[in-house]
């Protein structure tokens, strides 16, 4: 009987008939607390990997050290640059930190957009782009003839030798230009600018993303002390005991590890958890074999997720009357935005060419929310192993933090930021997390982060004149 002629409890009911056949499919998608609490152990045991001296090399889960030794104490100020870089739109950026009132204000920013070519081009033609787009704000700013420092957010996995100077181990989330893997990304900067030469730069301070987040919350909560990111990729950073942080002389204090927790299970440890879709979207990727965990949870590839879903339940005759269309065998045409369900599902169906009825709209959103709980039931593991973490390292009963977050699954998806809070509290009982979503995180959080280390600059070198006058009196003496 065609559905119009049936009542809404027919209707219900065969939604309800049809949802539990289509409940095997997603059955692999519902991970249990015990599955979940597996996962953090096996994460658990991947981060002592990454920090070990021995084990770093191979390690799945890379633990970059940063050289963020400190996060901020409110006495920061002046005006930086800062530009942001990692998901299709580069930014620059105008910062003015204001001591008197520990704000961070963004004076103006631009957005040049990444063209998908560039993504996949030279490495000269996409700094090159970035230098010009940076030339063209200074102007529109009036801000050329005066050498800012620049803060510089690098949101791909980059073994950071010092504060400024950091190598590119890989690109991820769609780029893949050549010649800059291996390099030292604040120099091809720099020589992109040399190669204008009509503008200069001040100091430079390479941030990841997640550094970013977290020390732009910084700014207004000092106990902020976590940064992650679910958007187009997915990480965290958080500060370590340096006395862990066995590749860095030193034993005092702490340093913000950026974990690049996107690469775990690139070492096969998370083979029974993912599934054939994921591993489907893991083969077609550009590249393969990389940031598995980042691919069962972040945007870039969700509605990718969904889209091979729904193709195989059409294909079973549960959706759809069997019928797929072009653009559903399409790659890439579920977008992530559609999963979180804040377009019409029947809107995106028709636009998809799909014939459907009441009872595929509610099974497509059953996918939808299957598949992007899922992703929040991870990030969730992910990060109570970091809170849980950083309890046991200072020896706490309980430990009281708060999480700068930002990107666009964890702010838009209405059911999101819920479903991972709840899963952490369950994970993690001993810590009370406060989440605070960044304001322009990397933006302001790159200046920060170069304010931050002027700071320290200037402290040390009144430290070190300091003790020049001490021994000139004893000289006097
Ligand atoms: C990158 C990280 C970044 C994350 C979020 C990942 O693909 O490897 O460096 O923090 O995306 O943007």
């Amino acid at each position: 009987m065609p559905l119009a002629f049936m009542s809404q409890k027919s209707i219900l009911s065969m939604i309800f008939f049809v949802c539990l056949q289509v409940q095997q499919y997603l059955e692999p998608f519902q991970l249990s607390e015990a599955n979940l609490r597996d996962v953090s152990a096996r994460l658990s045991k991947d981060l002592d990997l990454g920090l070990g001296k021995n084990t770093h090399h191979r390690a799945a889960v890379k633990m970059l050290p940063t050289f963020v030794r400190a996060t901020p104490d409110g006495t920061e100020k002046g005006d930086f640059l800062a530009l942001d870089l990692g998901g299709t739109n580069f930014r620059v950026l105008h910062v003015r930190v204001v001591e008197e009132e520990q704000k961070v204000l963004k004076m103006d920013s631009q957005i040049c957009a990444i063209p998908k070519e560039m993504m996949l081009g030279t490495g000269e033609q996409l700094f090159d782009h970035i230098a010009a787009c940076l030339g063209d704000f200074l102007i529109s700013q009036n801000l050329k003839g005066q050498t800012l420092p620049l803060g510089f957010t690098f949101s791909f996995p980059c073994e950071q030798k010092e504060i400024d100077k950091s190598i590119l181990i890989r690109w991820t989330k769609g780029f893949n230009c050549s010649g800059v893997e291996g390099k030292d990304v604040v120099k091809l900067l720099k020589e992109a600018i040399r190669r204008r030469g009509d503008y200069d730069i001040g100091s430079v301070a390479m941030v990841n993303d997640t550094v970013g987040t977290m020390m732009s919350c910084g700014y207004k909560d000092q106990s902020c002390e976590i940064g992650m990111i679910i958007g187009t990729g997915t990480n965290a950073c958080y500060m370590e005991e340096m006395r862990n942080v066995r590749r860095v002389e030193g034993e005092d204090g702490r340093m913000c590890i950026n974990t690049e927790w996107g690469g775990f299970g690139d070492d096969g440890s998370l083979k029974d958890i993912q599934t054939e879709f994921d591993v489907v979207v893991d083969k077609t990727s550009i590249n393969p074999g990389v940031h598995i965990f980042e691919k069962m949870i972040s945007g870039m590839y969700l509605g990718e997720i969904v889209r091979l879903l729904l193709v195989r339940l059409a294909e079973n005759k549960l959706l759809f009357k069997g019928q797929t269309s072009e653009a559903l065998r399409t790659p890439g045409t579920f977008e992530t935005k559609q999963v979180s369900g804040l377009e019409n599902t029947q809107i995106i169906l028709t636009k998809l060419g799909l014939k459907w009825n009441s009872v595929d709209c509610g099974v497509v959103r059953l996918v939808c929310d299957t598949i992007s709980s899922r992703s929040a039931d991870l990030c969730a593991a992910a990060l109570a192993t970091i809170t849980n973490r950083i309890r046991t390292n200072r020896k706490l009963a309980r430990l009281k933090t708060t999480v700068g977050v930002d990107g666009t699954v964890y702010r838009k998806h209405p059911k999101f930021s819920e479903k991972l809070r709840a899963t952490v509290r369950r994970l993690a009982p001993e810590c009370d997390i406060t989440f605070l979503v960044s304001e322009d995180g990397s933006g302001k959080g790159a200046a920060m982060v170069t304010a931050v280390a002027l700071r320290l600059a200037h402290q040390s070198r009144l430290l070190e004149d300091s003790d020049g006058e001490v021994r000139e009196e004893e000289k006097d003496k």
